[in-house]
């Protein structure tokens, strides 16, 4: 991987004000509170109300940003919005968002890798400015899961939440962030995680088509934490590095136990993780963000941290990267 010349500078994130807990859940679908946290450690998510998108949970996490950090989207010169969950199939949530803050010279664009979007979308930036073809492009990662959750089907509707984060990515040949990273996806896995609405075959083979979320957790979980482990192996040998210096990990906060297992198994300190599932659920794209930010609000990360994200999950695909975090 070439050196990088991008940084992340400034970061902000939104959740819907509506809360879901699991002894609301209990009302709709066989499950008990006690069950769920066993399970998945998620006690309540955020839910949009029925008109609140995607874009307004960018928007939002973005207006945060600006308030807090005192920057301009006026020279932002690419918007890059990674959901599953975007409000029309076109227009791009990025390019509503870009309208919504009225930016006017900035490219627009989309990335659906489902729960690994946001650190694809990161990679995707680091490349861009790296390059010298961008220098200042806002990464969104947000989702509003519960527009395509089956609320009747009790395997999946206690996962997911709504919300998610923003960062701004700017050139910086001095001090660049972006140390090292591993991309991947086992496509013909795909089958475990899928939410369709114009096929009815995923490589032939017939499918459930709702319009919602439909999943193999057993699958999803088995692959994760056999897939993530390997993925951090390389993350931290591409980068030269051991585990041991990195201040905090930040997986895509799928489940509890998902995360337990992967600390486990590359002997990485679970105390030394930030999650944000237990009061958000499943965010996908907006998981890895909203647990950042988080981190920063409640003071454990801090400038000079050298942070390791992984997102995996629909695809199946996986993306992961060890940043130095030095805001401002
Ligand atoms: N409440 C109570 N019981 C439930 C339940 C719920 N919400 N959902 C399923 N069950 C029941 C099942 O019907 C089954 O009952 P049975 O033994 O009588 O047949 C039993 O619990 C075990 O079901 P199973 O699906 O094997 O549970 P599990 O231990 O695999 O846990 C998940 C289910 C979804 C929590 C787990 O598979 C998981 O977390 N997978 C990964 C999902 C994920 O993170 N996806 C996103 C990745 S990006």
């Amino acid at each position: 991987m070439p050196n990088s010349k991008a940084r992340i500078t400034a970061i902000g994130s939104y959740v819907p004000e509506r809360k879901l807990t699991n002894y609301d859940l209990e009302k709709l679908v066989d499950t008990n509170d006690e069950w769920i946290v066993q399970r998945t450690g998620i006690k309540e998510r955020r839910i949009v109300q029925s008109d609140e998108s995607t874009s307004d949970i960018s928007y939002k996490a973005v207006l945060n940003l600006m308030e807090r950090y005192n920057k301009s989207m006026d020279d932002v010169d690419m918007v890059i919005v990674c959901t599953m969950t975007p409000d029309f199939k076109t227009p791009s949530v990025a390019s509503l968002v870009q309208a919504k803050l009225d930016i006017k010279n900035a490219g627009a664009l989309d990335i659906n890798t489902a729960c690994s979007g946001f650190t694809y979308g990161l990679h995707v930036a680091n490349g861009l400015i790296t390059s010298g073809l961008h220098k200042k492009i806002l990464v969104i990662g947000a989702d509003a899961m519960s527009k395509i959750t089956d609320f009747e089907d009790r395997s999946t509707c206690i996962l997911f939440g709504d919300g998610g984060g923003a960062v701004l990515v700017e050139y910086d040949e001095k001090q660049p962030g972006f140390l090292s990273a591993n991309v991947g996806s086992e496509g013909e896995k795909g089958k475990s995680l899928y939410c369709s609405n114009l096929s009815h075959h995923i490589f032939e083979e017939e499918i459930i088509n709702t319009g919602k979320l439909v999943q193999n957790g057993r699958e999803v979980y088995k692959w994760a934490v056999t897939t993530v482990p390997k993925g951090i192996k390389s993350v931290m040998e591409n980068a030269s590095l051991p585990l041991n210096k990195v201040d905090w990990f930040i997986p895509h906060s799928a489940n509890l136990r998902i995360i337990e297992s992967i600390c486990e198994k590359v002997d990485l300190p679970i105390e030394k993780t930030l999650y944000s599932l237990v009061n958000y659920g499943n965010t996908s794209a907006g998981s890895i963000p909203l647990s950042l930010d988080m981190g920063v609000l409640e003071g454990n990360i801090k400038n000079g941290d050298k942070l390791l994200l992984y997102g995996f999950g629909g695809g199946l695909a996986h993306a992961g990267m060890l940043i130095e975090w030095n805001l401002g």
